[in-house]
């Protein structure tokens, strides 16, 4: 889909720009392509501190890599201590607001002391390297200390985002047989609260591994604490030492698991490690996000998912940002909270998501035309594609005509971002992410692995390792290899349909397999599927994405029912309240369509893109999502399937 505008970088921003025009950019794309243990090599040795140097840094049993072998590091050390003999000493590591407008702010040196406290108290409860640590909190600095905690001493976490309901929590504990779990009360949100506890007290009756529940207070609200079983963290916080050495890990220790859903019910362990990863998410936040020292740099996210890791914490303290994070709802109290977010703390670099974006164009101009967002120098966009109309005004009503966008497109799997223009080199085209990162080789290919040329519609895939690709699944390299890597031959596969067109800009299309993407929250059909099917009243249930204003995909669900008298508006309610609780709130169906019959191949498979196409061709989409021509993906789909 081609758009008329192409928006070049103005000399002012470029002029000042940590990479400087398209002659900077291929100059490095090129290194890297072609010298790539060279670039990355150098490129560790002054990104990082290392308590051991490595002895190669590549090495590629496929479908399996390594990267900085031998080598020793930490990433709570290079996001904490390595800054402490510097000037960020007492700069602002994580600037916090909660709902309610209470604010922290917190230097790198007390981030640093909060975090080795934490980090003894893991220790007295016995943790260690190699260790599992499940973490299920709000938006809270305490969230980061954990994960920096448990990155501190080698323990492997795991973070569950709060929306996420008991089930889900429990599935992910017991896959991950995880020794501890980090929780808090509750937490804030559209001035409710979200009992987290209350989901840990539940998923914890069928999880035999967890010996303790460390839990942060945060709401105050009256929780059960199970004797022996759950403490409060003031209470062992209290007293402990503040002084905690860094393990020495090796690059390939595994930092954390992610989970994230797949094609089948089964959610998918993703596992990342430290050295590649860390140095990833480093590099990309100045080739990206253009980071100055002096930046506020915001991300929306919540760290319950792959952004937050990688752009909330990780990326930003290893980088020495300072890096805001909210609690909260963005309607809460009304729909200009994070406009006056932004003038309050004179926010200077703005990562959110697509449907962010359309719900305020759909509040209306008023609530960010109220605030001064003059601070803001940068824009950022993730998690899905983001339509040229929501661009624009994006460019227009937020940042003014004078800020970029970083469109950034990637994946729980790729740790870090894969396209992305960097904002003083690449001429910006409104709905496409752009051009890729150095030592990212994408190309787009038919089933075979053949390329299918500029222009043409095809799999996107990445044709060799980077340092911040997923290792392998959470005690399942097979499904791995099986999933990223056999089936097309010798690249890794995303998931995505994408064209590329004649200047090399890539235009991601969507999902080619049976994941959704809503809100830019990654959902499987399966998973849905499986939890409906779970339902007394239901025989079967086929689950598609439907084209949404707002959310960009929203689900929708055709069910066949048991034999039985049934009130379907009754029952429809029930079974969307029935998914809320086995998956989470985020996953509420639009739409249950009850149904006689499912079409079905002859082999019995569910033909979710005949029902794709209903659902699809009764909506009236207009400008509300790059995926133009759905014809597209649901050929490549169809492809997919009979593979
Ligand atoms: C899927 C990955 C990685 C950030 C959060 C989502 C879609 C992500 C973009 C973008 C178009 C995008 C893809 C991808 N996606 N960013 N900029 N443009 N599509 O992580 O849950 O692992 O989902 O999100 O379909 O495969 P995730």
């Amino acid at each position: 889909m081609a758009s008329a505008n192409v928006y070049p970088p103005s000399s002012e921003f470029a002029s000042r720009a940590y990479v400087q025009g398209m002659d900077e950019y291929r100059a490095l794309y090129r290194t890297a392509a072609e010298r790539p243990e060279e670039f990355w090599g150098e490129l560790a040795e002054k990104e990082l501190f290392w308590f051991e140097k490595w002895s190669h840094v590549f090495e590629w049993h496929p479908p399996f890599a390594k990267w900085f072998v031998g080598g020793k590091t930490n990433v709570s050390y290079n996001c904490l201590d390595r800054h402490l003999a510097t000037h960020r000493k007492n700069k602002v590591a994580i600037l916090w607001e909660g709902e309610p407008g209470d604010q922290r702010q917190i230097s790198y040196q007390e981030l640093h002391r909060l975090v080795c406290r934490f980090a003894n108290v893991l220790k007295g409860r016995g943790l260690k390297a190699g260790d599992r640590a499940v973490i299920y909190m709000g938006m809270v600095p305490e969230l980061p200390v954990a994960l920096l905690a448990c990155a501190r001493l080698g323990v492997t976490h795991s973070v569950v985002f709060g929306g996420f309901s008991a089930e889900a929590l429990k599935a992910r504990i017991q896959d991950l047989e995880a020794q501890v779990v980090i929780t808090g009360d509750g937490s804030w949100r559209r001035g409710k609260e979200v009992r987290l506890k209350d989901a840990v007290d539940e998923a914890l009756i069928e999880c035999p591994s967890v010996k303790d529940v460390i839990v942060l207070q945060r709401t105050g609200s009256a929780i059960a604490m199970k004797e022996g079983r759950d403490h409060w963290w003031h209470d062992l916080d209290q007293g402990a030492s503040e002084v905690c050495p860094a393990e020495e890990l090796d690059s390939e220790h595994p930092l954390y698991v992610l989970y994230t859903s797949g094609t089948t019910g089964k959610p998918k362990g993703i596992v990342h490690t430290t050295a590649g990863y860390l140095l990833q998410v480093t590099a990309t936040m100045k080739w990206v996000f253009d980071l100055r020292d002096e930046d506020t740099y915001w991300c929306t996210a919540d760290i319950g998912w792959v952004t937050g890791h990688s752009y909330i914490v990780y990326g930003p303290l290893s980088a020495g940002a300072t890096t805001m994070m909210y609690e909260g709802a963005p309607d809460f109290p009304q729909p200009d909270r994070f406009w006056r977010l932004i003038e309050k703390y004179r926010v200077n670099i703005f990562y959110t998501s697509p449907t962010a974006i359309r719900s305020f164009i759909r509040q209306g101009d008023q609530w960010p035309n109220a605030h001064d967002l003059s601070s803001l120098r940068l824009l950022g966009s993730v998690g899905e594609p983001i339509n040229p109309a929501a661009w624009e005004w994006y460019y227009k009503v937020i940042g003014k005509e004078r800020c970029p966008i970083v469109d950034t497109w990637w994946q729980t799997e790729t740790g870090a971002i894969m396209i992305s223009a960097m904002p003083g080199a690449v001429p910006l085209k409104p709905g496409s992410g752009s051009l890729p990162q150095p030592g990212i080789l994408c190309d787009v290919v038919d089933l075979m692995g053949k390329p299918v040329g500029d222009n043409a519609e095809g799999f996107l895939v990445i044709k060799r390792p980077w340092p911040s690709i997923a290792r392998t699944l959470w005690r399942d390299p097979d499904r791995y290899r099986q999933q990223y890597w056999e089936r097309i031959e010798g690249v890794y596969m995303t998931g995505d349909a994408a064209r590329r067109d004649e200047d090399g800009y890539y235009w991601i299309l969507g999902r080619v397999d049976d994941v959704m993407n809503v809100s830019g929250h990654r959902l499987s059909t399966m998973e849905i599927e499986s939890a409906l099917v779970r339902h007394p009243a239901v025989a079967e249930a086929a689950v598609v994405g439907k084209p949404h204003e707002i959310t960009g995909q929203a689900v929708a669900c055709f069910v066949t029912l048991k034999k039985g008298n049934w009130n379907h508006h009754e029952l429809g309610e029930e079974l969307r309240k029935w998914v809320a609780h086995e998956i989470g709130s985020f996953a509420k169906p639009e739409q249950i369509r009850f149904t006689d019959s499912l079409p079905k191949t002859r082999s019995g498979k569910i033909m979710r893109r005949l029902l794709r196409e209903i659902v699809t061709s009764n909506t009236v989409a207009g400008d509300v999502t790059t995926l133009e021509d759905l014809s597209v993906v649901t050929r490549l789909s169809a492809q997919h399937d009979e593979d």
